[in-house]
C-alpha cells in the first residue's frame, strides 16, 4: 500500500498555501459555499454519517460534539483549534498546516458558522514561529475574502504556553484566559462549559483539515479510504530507526509494517536493520513487539484489541539493540516534568515512577511500577496523569521486549 495524498496537497498543486487560489483549487471556498448554504442539523448529520472521529488523540466522534455545541444553551459561543501539538513524536499538524493552513482554517470557519460561534481561536505551540506566520497570512486573505471578520466569526491566533499539559482542552481554555494552564475537572464538559464558561468546541487541526475536505467532495469520496470502523485517511508521524522519518498520509486499515517498510513510507528498518519495536501513539502510547506490528493494522478496532490506540499517529521506531528500559525511563521523566502538579496521584506518581526505574525497579519492583501505573490512570484528574504509565504498563505486559536489553 501507498501514502495518499488528500489532507495534504497532491504533488501537482502549484497554487500558493495561503493565496485565494488555493481556496479554490482545494475546493474549499466550494465547500465553504456548501456549509453556509445548509442547515446546521444537515451539516452535523453529514459529518455523522462521514464517520469521522477526532484526530487529536482520543477518538471522539466528531458529530456528537458538534451537535452538543449545536444545541447546548448560551448566547455566546466559541470555537478553538488546537494546534499546541507537544506530544514527544508527534509532528503532523505542524506539517498541515505549513503545506495546506487553508484547509484546517476552512474547518475552523464552518465550525463556527454551524455552532454560532462570533469568536474562534487558533492555538498554536510557541515554538512553531513559522506556522504561526503562515496562519496569519492565510487569515488575512480570508479576511479579504469575507469569510472571516465582518458579519462572519472572528478568528485569532494564540501563541502557545510552552508546555505539553496546555495542550489539554480545559488547560488550554485557561491559557487563553490568561491563567494558568491547569486542567479543569471534568465535567463539565467543554462542549457545555468551555472558554469563558461558555459551550466551546475544540478541535483538533487534522479532524478540522478532514471537515474541509468532507465539504470539499462528499461523504462517499471521504468514505472511499478507511475500513468500516475508521474512515478516511490519517496522518502519520514517524521518526527513529527508520530509513525516511517524516509525515506521511495513510489509508486507515494499512498494515503497519507497510507503514514502516513501504519505499514512499518508512522505507525500512535503519539501524541493525531489524526491527525491536515500535511505540505507536506518543509518549503515552503503548510499545508493540516485532510480531504485533507485523500482523497490526492501523485501525481502532484491532489495534484496541491488543491493548494499543493510534492517540496523535505518531511512530516512533526502534531497532533491536534499544533499551526500551531506557526509553521509558525518558518517558518517565518527560511526564514527572510536564505534570502540572495539581493533583496527587500524578505530581507524585509520575516522579515516583522515575525514582522506581532508576533504582532498577524493572527488576525488582515490577509489582510496585505495575500498581501505581494502575493508580494513576484511575485517580488523575486529566489525561496526562491518566496515560502517563500507558507505555510503561504496556512494556511491562511484553517481558520479551526487555530480555534482551
Ligand atoms: C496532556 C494532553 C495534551 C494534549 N495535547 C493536545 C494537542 O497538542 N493537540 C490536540 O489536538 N489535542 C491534544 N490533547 C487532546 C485535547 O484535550 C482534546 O481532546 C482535543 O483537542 C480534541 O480534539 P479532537 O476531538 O479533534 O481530537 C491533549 C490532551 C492531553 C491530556
Ligand atoms: S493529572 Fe497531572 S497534569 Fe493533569 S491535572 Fe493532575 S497533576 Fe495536572
Amino acid at each position: 500500500m501507498n501514502q495518499v495524498r488528500r489532507l495534504l496537497p497532491g504533488f501537482q498543486t502549484t497554487s500558493a498555501p495561503t493565496s485565494v487560489e488555493r481556496l479554490k483549487e482545494r475546493g474549499f471556498e466550494a465547500g465553504l459555499k456548501k456549509v453556509f448554504s445548509m442547515t446546521g442539523e444537515d451539516v452535523i448529520s453529514h459529518i455523522t454519517a462521514s464517520g469521522l472521529k477526532g484526530r487529536g488523540g482520543a477518538a471522539f466522534p466528531t458529530g456528537l460534539k458538534w451537535s452538543s455545541v449545536y444545541n447546548a444553551a448560551g448566547p455566546t459561543k466559541y470555537v478553538v483549534m488546537n494546534a499546541d501539538e507537544s506530544e514527544l513524536g508527534t509532528f503532523k499538524d505542524r506539517v498541515l498546516l505549513e503545506e495546506d493552513p487553508l484547509g484546517a482554517l476552512s474547518g475552523v470557519v464552518m465550525a463556527a458558522h454551524v455552532v454560532g460561534a462570533k469568536k474562534a481561536y487558533c492555538y498554536i505551540r510557541g515554538e512553531y514561529r513559522d506556522v504561526e506566520r503562515r496562519m496569519a497570512e492565510a487569515l488575512q486573505m480570508l479576511r479579504s475574502e469575507g469569510w472571516v471578520g465582518t458579519d462572519g466569526v472572528d478568528i485569532e491566533i494564540r501563541r502557545g504556553a510552552g508546555a505539553y499539559i496546555a495542550g489539554e482542552e480545559t488547560a488550554l481554555f485557561n491559557s487563553i484566559e490568561g491563567k494558568r494552564p491547569e486542567p479543569r475537572v471534568k465535567p463539565p464538559f467543554p462542549t457545555i462549559k468551555g472558554l469563558w464558561g461558555s459551550p466551546t468546541l475544540i478541535q483538533n487541526v487534522e479532524t478540522l483539515a478532514n471537515v474541509a475536505i468532507l465539504f470539499a467532495h462528499d461523504t462517499e469520496w471521504f468514505k472511499q479510504y478507511g475500513t468500516k470502523d475508521t474512515v478516511g485517511t490519517k496522518l502519520v508521524a514517524i521518526s527513529g530507526h527508520v530509513q525516511r522519518p517524516g509525515v506521511y498520509e495513510v489509508p486507515f486499515g494499512m498494515p503497519l509494517t507497510d507503514i514502516l517498510e513501504a519505499p514512499n513510507l518508512g522505507g525500512g528498518v535503519v539501524g541493525s536493520g531489524r526491527l525491536g519495536a515500535i511505540l505507536l501513539g506518543g509518549a503515552a502510547g503503548t510499545f508493540l513487539s516485532r510480531e504485533e506490528v507485523a500482523s497490526g493494522r492501523l485501525d481502532y478496532g484491532s489495534l484496541a484489541a491488543i491493548g494499543a490506540s493510534i492517540g496523535s499517529g505518531a511512530v516512533m521506531v526502534f531497532d533491536d539493540t534499544v533499551d526500551l528500559k531506557w526509553v521509558t525511563a525518558r518517558l518517565a521523566r518527560f511526564f514527572a516534568e510536564e505534570s502540572c502538579g495539581q493533583c496527587v496521584p500524578c505530581r507524585v506518581g509520575t516522579q515516583r515512577i522515575v525514582e522506581l526505574i532508576e533504582q532498577g525497579g524493572f527488576k525488582s519492583r515490577t509489582q510496585d511500577l505495575r500498581e501505581l501505573g494502575l493508580a494513576m490512570r484511575d485517580a488523575s484528574i486529566c489525561g496526562l496523569g491518566q496515560t502517563a504509565p500507558v507505555a510503561l504498563l504496556s512494556l511491562l505486559d511484553r517481558p520479551g521486549l526487555t530480555q534482551h536489553a
